[in-house]
């Protein structure tokens, strides 16, 4: 087969040019030309931003959208009740899912134990590793005890023969174990590199639409912990998934950050044990660490991750800083801190300029709600005075750059979850608060407050 021309596009303005070049000569903007196939000969034609002139090309059929026969999206359980949730009941034919994470999270082992659950239900699954050799898959799948998997498990890392092969023997869900190995002949780029990446994403993407088989695309993480590779894969496909969780731990968190077919922000709760990611059906106490007695600079959130409300501890630690004191987080967002110290001292008349201020979540879960606001705050000035909050307490409410605590989403789940577990003392921004006259929450006491200052207050009352 001839190789058809490439050229490079400008990610900026759309202009092109027939060789890389540093700079774009359409509008000067830096490193942003990227490769890709050029129209082969005698193709429609495109103008400067890829569009086609309809006149050229033909016109399509229109349709009136109340006349358009709309099927309920037919999903298949991947058998891995977690997966499901986050999937938002399971794969869906023709569906394309990113799934990203950190190395050795274990991303692979949970698509193969998806995978032989599938095959075991009687859906044709293949595997295509480009990681890994076909041994080294079979070792896995030895360990996680799949010794009769029927799974098909292709070695290939070339698109075009990935993209044959899956057209021969039409699965009904493929894996592709990673994205970034997968590379077309028809681009001169490295794999992994951003135009073969998305080329390859683009082609699988296409094929899954026109087959029906579902596709998932491993797909790898940069340092800051974003999808390597460009953004517009996370466009491209219907579900993008994220594997969360501290290698030290044994807890995963898989978070569905895109899905055209269910809910966003659904996770799934899993436990990596020798045999594999066993889900954890009921995971609301599993980020709080089991301290005796209260210590100073901790406070239990409750947050909620989806549909569940979970509980985790935030720490805070405040230290005598040098000339450029410090702000770090792990879990929660810098600029938030920085946002809710300002606040702090605004506010409340708590100074933290010329001290180190470390917050983290327990672990390794990521919280990116404002209402984890309140106990950051309440987090950082106990480790501040140097006093734990008394046993049993929790905390949660978005704090504004007033010094207003607003409420946070279904509080009254927050609320009764925390009961369950035992939490005995809550402070929640008012409009949270069980209403005057309606039922109370056993077992809990219900601080309600509106302002920062306020709350603090109360802690130091329950000194
Ligand atoms: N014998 C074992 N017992 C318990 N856990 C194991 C064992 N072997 C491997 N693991 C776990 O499996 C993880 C590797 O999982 P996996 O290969 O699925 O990760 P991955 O996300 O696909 O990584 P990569 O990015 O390298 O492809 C290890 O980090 C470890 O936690
Ligand atoms: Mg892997």
């Amino acid at each position: 087969m001839a190789k058809e021309k490439t050229n490079y596009v400008c990610t900026e303005c759309g202009g092109t040019s027939a060789k890389w070049l540093g700079k774009c000569p359409s509008c000067n903007a830096w490193n942003t030309l990227v490769e890709q196939v050029a129209t082969p000969a005698g193709g429609p034609a495109h103008n400067r931003f890829g569009t086609q002139f309809a006149s050229l090309a033909g016109t399509g059929d229109l349709s009136v959208l109340s006349e358009i026969e709309a099927s309920d999206v037919d999903r298949t359980s991947t058998g891995i009740e977690e997966l499901d949730r986050v999937l938002g009941g399971g794969i869906v034919p023709g569906g394309v899912t990113l799934i990203g994470g950190d190395p050795g999270i274990g991303k692979s082992t949970l698509l193969l134990q998806a995978v032989d659950a599938l095959q075991r239900a009687g859906q044709n699954a293949l595997y295509v590793t480009g990681e890994e050799s076909g041994a080294q898959v079979a070792l896995r799948s030895r360990r996680l005890g799949l010794d009769r998997s029927q799974v098909q498990v292709l070695a290939e890392i070339q698109l075009e023969k990935i993209i044959a092969t899956l057209d021969a023997h039409r699965p009904a869900i493929a894996v592709i174990d990673s994205i970034q190995t997968v590379y077309s002949d028809q681009l001169t780029s490295a794999p992994g590199s951003v135009a073969q990446v998305r080329e390859c994403a683009a082609h699988l993407t296409r094929f899954a639409k026109a087959s029906g088989t579902a596709i998932v695309l491993v797909g790898h993480v940069t340092k800051e912990g974003a999808l390597a590779g460009p953004r517009v894969l996370e466009h491209m496909v219907d579900t993008v998934l994220y594997f969360e969780g501290d290698t030290n731990s044994s807890f995963r968190l898989v978070r569905a950050i895109k899905n055209r077919f269910g809910a966003v922000n659904e996770i799934g709760v899993f436990a990596m044990t020798e045999r594999g990611l066993k889900g954890v059906a009921n995971p609301s106490a599993i980020f709080l660490s089991q301290h005796s007695d209260p210590v100073p600079g901790s406070v239990v959130l409750v947050t909620l991750e989806g549909t569940r409300p979970m509980l985790v501890e935030i720490q805070a630690l405040v230290d005598n800083g040098g000339p450029s004191p410090r702000r770090l987080s792990v879990g929660l967002d810098r600029d938030r801190l920085a946002m809710l110290l300002a606040v702090l001292h605004r506010h409340a008349g708590v100074a933290c300029m010329d001290q180190d201020v470390f917050v983290n979540a327990v672990g390794g879960v990521r919280i990116s709600e404002p209402a984890a606001d309140l106990a950051v705050m309440l987090a950082i000035t106990s480790s501040l005075r140097g006093k734990p909050l008394p046993k049993g307490f929790i905390a949660f409410g978005e704090v504004g750059l007033a010094g207003e605590v607003r409420p946070a989403p279904r509080g009254q789940e927050r609320l009764r979850e925390a009961a369950k577990l035992g939490f005995s003392v809550a402070v929640v921004p008012k409009a949270n608060a069980p209403k005057k006259g309606s039922k109370e929450i056993e077992g809990l006491t219900i601080h309600p407050v509106e302002r920062i200052e306020e709350a603090l207050d109360i802690v130091r009352r329950l000194d």
